[in-house]
């Protein structure tokens, strides 16, 4: 039994869906990156127990270890976008830290009370990114896991802090903790609040493609499911208190990967006149921009044997279809709320 936070968002439910055939308590407040209708197919399933509750609800936490009596904890929730984070930030400290502090305590203490092969076997997954370490130059080697952290945003910030709390409890109170540290993920169900799944959005509907400032902005690129793979082989062969950087080796500039995108939606539902890209438009920077992010995964093949599966092209490919074929879920999460951060944002 695995107790999954996060479980109804963009990497959370990829990764459920993923363990379908475990048991998963999934604890998800259903905040606007929420969406149900992402775990559509375990309905009807016994095995998937669904709660809508926060992580920073100490009672329902405590309870929820009680009662199910989960052998490991998958910790995705959290406040995500970076934009948002520069905004409204107090929201990132409530659920990235205290939120954190929350699920750490309650496990500290399930697992106090847990006996031989239980206790030895209970582990705390902690899910962060690769934007604690800050930014590179291009000429600098990517982030390792001894890279010095220094985040730039109130999102990053706050998941520093977390990763930092989820360290102290291995080393104050020994706590089985995993962390791991992950690039830009992409893929089925994330929100169109995300670079490219907004951009295919905004394609599909002819609006402009907002490229922040001159686009040369590096990430790294990788397909969601093989995170989901990387979070599972660590799960399971991960050492204790270590902390794992997972990536694609894809690193892109932003236009480039808008470009690859117009491509793919040129070929496979062209636009009555002209070409996806003439909708190309450069908006002002996200203030503090973050200019080159890249993950050396070395440490995950040869410790513990994982590497992605997909390449930018064949997961790419993969995602463009899922959203010319999802227009439902697309149009699901685009309503009310949606349209009034798209308007605050971009005008
Ligand atoms: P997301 O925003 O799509 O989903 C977050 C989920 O957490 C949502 O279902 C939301 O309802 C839930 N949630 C938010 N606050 C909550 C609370 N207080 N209690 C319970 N549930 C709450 O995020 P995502 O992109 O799926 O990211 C998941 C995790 O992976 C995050 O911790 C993020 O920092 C990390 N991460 C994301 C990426 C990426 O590219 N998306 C890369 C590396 C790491
Ligand atoms: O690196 C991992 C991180 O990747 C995760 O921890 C975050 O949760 C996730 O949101 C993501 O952060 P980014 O800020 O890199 O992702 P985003 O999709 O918001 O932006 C990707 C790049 O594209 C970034 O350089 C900003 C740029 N961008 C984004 C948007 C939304 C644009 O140029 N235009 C846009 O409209």
């Amino acid at each position: 039994m695995l107790l999954v936070t996060g479980g109804a968002g963009f990497i959370g439910s990829n990764f459920v869906l993923g363990q379908a055939e475990r048991g998963i308590v999934n604890l998800d407040a259903l905040t606007y990156a929420g969406n149900p209708t992402n775990l559509e197919t375990l309905k009807n399933q016994s095995l998937h127990h669904f709660v809508h509750g926060s992580i920073n609800d100490e009672s329902l936490v405590n309870q929820l270890f009680e009662q199910h009596k989960p052998s490991a904890i998958v910790h995705f929730a959290a406040e995500s976008h970076v934009d948002r984070s520069i905004k409204t930030p107090r929201d990132f400290m409530e659920t990235n830290v205290l939120g954190t502090f929350t699920l750490l305590e309650a496990a500290r203490h399930y697992w106090g009370k847990l006996e031989g092969a239980e206790k030895q076997n209970f582990r705390f997954l902690h899910v962060s990114t690769d934007e604690v370490y800050g930014s590179l130059s291009p000429s600098d080697p990517a982030f390792r896991e001894t890279t010095p952290y220094a985040p730039n945003s109130p999102y990053s910030a706050s998941k520093a802090a977390s990763d930092h709390l989820v360290r102290a409890y291995f080393h104050t109170y020994g706590l089985p903790v995993l962390t791991t540290n992950c690039s830009n993920n992409y893929g089925p169900y994330q929100f169109p609040e995300k670079l490219i799944p907004l951009i295919l959005h905004n394609a599909l509907n002819d609006k402009p493609l907002p490229i922040y400032g001159d686009g040369q902005q590096v990430r790294d690129w990788l397909y969601v499911t093989d995170h989901c793979d990387a979070i599972a082989t660590v799960l399971e062969k991960g050492e204790l208190g270590e902390v794992y950087n997972i990536g694609g080796n894809n690193e892109l500039a932003n236009i480039d990967v808008v470009h690859h995108i117009c491509a793919l939606l040129d070929e496979l539902r062209p636009r009555a006149t002209g070409n996806y890209a003439d909708l190309i438009t450069y908006v002002t920077d996200r203030p503090g921009h973050d200019r080159r992010y890249a993950i050396d995964a070395s440490k995950m093949k040869n410790q513990l044997g994982w590497s992605p599966r997909e390449t930018f092209e064949t997961g790419m490919r993969k995602t463009v279809e899922w959203y010319l074929n999802n227009s439902a879920w697309v149009e699901g999460v685009t309503s009310g709320t949606y349209r009034e951060w798209i308007e605050g944002q971009y005008d």
